[in-house]
């Protein structure tokens, strides 16, 4: 949907005339507003901030604890020297670990051909990952099953 006609779908909206339109706008309307399925352990703290960081960029965040989260990472081919503690589904992409709000909507604009994004381990200063006004240098790395590359330095 472009934005003009998402402007008209909100302002129709607005003025009551959505349900005449039935099921197929509702659709559009939602995945407008792609949600973000986070697991992650129920013991860790940095996630629960970096969820917090996510929701206060504007994401809407769907949380899933579990004990366990090796399947999740074999299931989405996340290299072990690019795990995290959380990962992150949104859209069909992966985000692995303490990766800004603001390179995942780049993300969502730019659509490359990969698996995702992801921050390894989990930088100090990383979002969700503050300690004071530490900030140790981190890079967001954009990968597929073969390639990856940095995608943001910060
Ligand atoms: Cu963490
Ligand atoms: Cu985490």
């Amino acid at each position: 949907m472009t934005n003009l006609s998402r402007r008209s779908f909100i302002s129709l909206a607005s003025l009551g005339a959505l349900t005449s339109f039935g099921g197929h706008f509702m659709l559009k309307a939602h995945a407008a507003t792609p949600v973000l399925e986070v697991y992650k352990s129920p013991y860790c703290g940095c996630c629960g901030s970096w969820v917090v960081h996510m929701r206060d960029a504007g994401f809407k965040v769907d949380v899933t604890n579990l004990e366990d989260l090796d399947p999740i990472k074999s299931k989405f081919g996340i290299a072990r020297d690019l795990q995290s503690c959380h990962t992150g589904i949104i859209e069909g992409y992966v985000i692995e670990g303490h990766v800004p709000a603001g390179d995942v909507s780049r993300l969502l604009l730019e659509r490359p051909a990969a698996i995702g994004l992801a921050v390894p381990g989990m930088p100090i200063g990383s979002p969700g990952m503050e300690q004071g006004g530490r900030k140790d240098p981190y890079q967001v790395v954009l990968f597929s099953a073969t390639e990856r590359r940095i995608f943001a330095r910060h």
